[in-house]
This record gives structure tokens, sequence and C-alpha cells, in this order.
């Protein structure tokens, strides 16, 4: 099985495939067993991001080593009330908003109430808990992660707009629109959805096509606030004007949907994934300060001083 690890993560014996270097920004193919500790040391002292292990002709990573370090580093940023907290509302509302999008996937009507149950329920709990459930539902596996990654977005979002001084009112709207961004992927197939393969031309235009597949689930019923449409509709849309669906630029992207892309690309990379390793909190924030254009650069400025004051995990 092929695993994307850390570079920290590199372990004696392991078979690499490839390597993503820092460099150049290159990928390259590979084939080589990490057979000493000295080739070990320069990897781990290399300019490499990350490594492709095939875990058929060499070691696996320890199995509950992802796990296992993330509950440690939870507790250490937070009491175990918080985090007991923190997971009474995600078994809480984990349902809920399966509800939420099975209904929208079986009918194209998502459950509108749902995503207001849960967005209270977030806005009525301590911000120190709001903080702790970013922190405990980065570790996704797979059958949960789209429900986990609706969850974190809403609590980021809550998070990013109390930073910035918002009314309460249009941080509860923020949670709304969190919960909601990403309704649309409810039209895409699942087999395009949950595919491991590369995807075709035709594939990446339907799974691209969410956001106005959202945005028409959404404006069927006459009471969806602005905001969260514009949060549906825009949050793939880059600063540059090299986003989708309609290449709007800089301060054209409405305000929320720019929050949005930044709370959104945030959650994913610093997702724990069996798979997958995560990227640090600062270590995202990194990435997207140099992905130029990608981001409304002094909102995401205001975002990495929420991440730094420990504002948000
Ligand atoms: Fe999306």
């Amino acid at each position: 099985m092929r695993k994307r690890i850390r570079t920290h993560q590199a372990r004696l014996g392991m078979y690499v495939e490839e390597v993503e270097s820092r460099r150049d920004d290159k990928t390259y193919k590979e084939g080589f067993l990490i057979a000493s500790p000295e080739e070990l040391a320069d990897i781990h002292n290399s300019k490499i991001i990350s490594l492709v292990i095939n875990t058929k002709n060499g070691a696996d990573l320890a199995a509950d080593e992802t796990a296992a370090s993330h509950e440690t580093a939870l507790l250490s940023r937070f009491s175990s009330n918080e985090i007991h907290a923190a997971k009474a509302i995600i078994k809480e509302t984990k349902p809920v908003i399966r509800h939420l999008f099975s209904e929208a996937r079986l009918s194209g009507l998502p459950d509108l109430d749902s995503a207001h149950l849960v967005a209270d329920h977030i806005v009525e709990t301590a911000q120190d808990s709001v903080v702790a459930i970013i922190g405990v539902s980065r570790l996704k596996s797979r059958d949960e992660s789209t429900y986990l990654h609706s969850l974190a977005v809403s609590a980021l979002m809550v998070s990013f707009g109390r930073a910035l001084g918002l009314s309460e009112a249009s941080v509860r709207t923020l949670a709304v629109g969190g919960l909601l961004h990403d309704i649309g992927k409810m039209a895409v197939p699942v087999e395009i959805l949950s595919s491991r393969k590369k995807l075709s031309g035709e594939e990446l235009a339907i799974v691209r096509s969410h956001p106005a597949r959202g945005h028409e689930m959404l404006r069927q019923f006459d009471d969806v606030p602005p905001l969260v449409l514009e949060i549906c509709l825009h949050h793939h849309e880059r600063h540059d004007g090299r986003g989708y669906p309609f290449g709007l630029k800089g301060n054209g992207i409405p305000f929320a949907a720019r929050l949005a892309a930044i709370c959104d690309v945030y959650e994913a990379m610093t997702t724990i994934r069996p798979y997958k390793p995560a990227w640090s909190s600062t270590e995202a924030i990194g990435v997207m300060l140099q992905s130029h254009g990608q981001f409304d650069p002094s909102l995401l400025r205001r975002f990495l001083s929420m991440v730094l004051s420990g504002e948000t995990v």
C-alpha cells in the first residue's frame, strides 16, 4: 500500500517510491530502501517535504502513531474537561450533520434545520471548547471526513469571525455557512468523490461544479442568509482570479467567502488521516503564505496571528 508521510515520520526499513522536495517544488520518482541510520539522517535533514512509501516493500508507520501523537498534542493544549466537552459535542452533532448531508444527497433538499441546530450548538459553546472541537476533529477516519470537515470549518469560521470582532449574529451566520459550504458535493457521484485515482478532466469538472450545485440547493429556500449563499458559491474563488466558478478577483470575492477559503484549506491541510500525514498549524500557514495569489493576504495575516496567539489551533 502506498502512503504519503511527512519527512520526520521516515523510519529505517521504509521503501520510498516518491519524494517531494521543497528545493524546486517538484516530485521525484524514486525507489529505494532506507537502509542505514545515515540515509535516514540525510532524509530528515534534507529539503524533502514528504515521501510516498510502499508498505508492500518495506516498513510501515507504527499503526497508532498518528492517533497517539495527536492525543498527546491535544492534552498539552487543552484541559481534559475541554477535550471531554468537545468530544461530547462532536458525538452529539455528527448524526445531525450526517442527516443534513444525506437529505441533500437523497432529495437535493438539505435539512437546514439540522444546520441551524448545529450552528446554535457551536456558537453557544464556550470559545475554548469551540477551539477544542477544531483540535479534536482534526483526526478523521475516511467515512467521517465530510461531517467532521464541515463541523471543523464551521468552528474555525466562528473563531475567525470573533477574532475579527464581527457581531455574534454574523458569527452565527458564518457557522451555518461553514457547515453548508460543501453541501453541493452531495450532488457529485460518490465514486468520483471518493476516488483515489487521478480524476479525468470531465470528473474534475463535475467536482468543480459543487459550489454551483450547492448554491442551487440552497436557493430553493427563501430564508437562507446571503452570507451563506456567498460562502457556498464562492469558497473556491482565488484572490488572483484563478479560482472557480467565476474567477472573481480580490475584493470582488465576497468577504465571507474569502474567510471560508482560508478556513477550508487550513482545515484540510491540518487534518490527520490514517493514510495521510498532516501539516502542523504553523507549517500549513507557512505553505498558505507562500501560495501567492490564492488567499486575501491581509485576511491570511489576521488568520496567522489568530493561530500564533493560540486563539485557535
Ligand atoms: Fe468546496
